[in-house]
């Protein structure tokens, strides 16, 4: 049978192994997708060795998503724009083609939610890892602007710069980012420490809508914030991370599973 796996340190919480199995089971592909831990100073010879077992394609997860895109021996145009690789898939001739599925896994998720992305008024809130990866899968969208705003201003310049061919995107300070967006979409690590943003209720309008990439049993952060305000339409991440395992999967056997009743287990599984 033909072997996948999620490849991080710490491995023991992801929930892709569920997710993919249940994609299996759903679209009836017969595949055996298992957790690896990775030694922190090991993930190359993790990797070769899963090739040598037979594994067959692999999504990689904190910390090792820069070291796959360096061990990839080409990169899909996404992955090479977002600067990180979370999906390998072994080709034929034994080399790893390396993929950024979180972005589109997000838009992916946006558009279930029905989410009006183009000629959109967008926030990105942060300029890591899971903002840059976003980018271009949302301008992609043809949104109206797209303003990246962040603790240290320097990385959002520098998301305006790589990305600026690609659309209207300007960077702002957090505290004053502008006005009455349509869209604000979370990408810091703020909510995982519990702390708020302390953003301007101006940002808002009443029919905006919000997404954070975090997820967790316990409403997060910045959508308690939203709450707050009034806003109707808050959605958490775990719609992001089922959409870019369903990424993985089409790039790995060329079939789309459906996210919705998979969606709707895990969140059941995680409260
Ligand atoms: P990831 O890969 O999850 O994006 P990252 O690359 O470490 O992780 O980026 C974390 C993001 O969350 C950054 O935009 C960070 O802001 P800085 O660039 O200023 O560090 C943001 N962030 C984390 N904690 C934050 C907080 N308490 N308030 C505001 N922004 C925060």
């Amino acid at each position: 049978m033909d072997r996948y796996a999620v490849i991080g340190h710490p491995i023991k919480h992801s929930q892709s192994p569920f997710i993919h199995c249940s994609f299996a089971e759903q679209t009836g592909e017969q595949l055996d997708y298992r957790r690896l831990l990775a030694p922190l100073d090991g993930f190359a010879d993790t990797l070769s060795h899963f090739a040598r077992e037979g594994g067959r394609g692999c999504n990689i997860t904190v910390p090792f998503k820069t070291q796959a895109m360096e061990l990839a021996g080409e990169l899909t145009e996404r992955a090479r724009l977002a600067g990180a690789v979370n999906t390998l898939h072994l080709q034929e001739d034994g080399w790893w083609l390396g993929d950024n599925t979180d972005g589109a896994g997000l838009v992916l998720d946006l558009k279930r939610l029905e989410f009006p992305l183009a000629g959109a008024r967008i926030l990105l809130l942060g300029a890591g890892g899971a903002a840059r990866g976003a980018m271009a899968p949302l301008l992609a969208e043809q949104p109206a602007q797209l303003v990246v705003a962040n603790r240290t201003p320097a990385r959002a310049d520098e998301l305006v710069q790589r990305f600026g061919h690609l659309g209207n995107i300007t960077s702002a300070q957090l505290e004053h980012p502008g006005t009455g967006f349509d869209i604000i979409i979370n990408s810091t690590s703020a909510s995982l420490q519990g702390e708020a943003l302390s953003l301007d209720a101006a940002v808002c309008h009443p029919g905006t809508r919000v997404y954070d990439m975090m997820y967790g049993r316990e409403e997060t952060v910045f959508l308690a914030w939203a709450r707050e305000l009034g806003l109707e339409h808050r959605h958490d991440g775990l719609g992001m991370l089922v959409g870019q395992a369903a990424e993985s999967f089409y790039l790995w056997r060329g079939v789309r599973p459906d996210i919705m009743p998979v969606l709707t287990s895990l969140r059941a599984k995680l409260e």
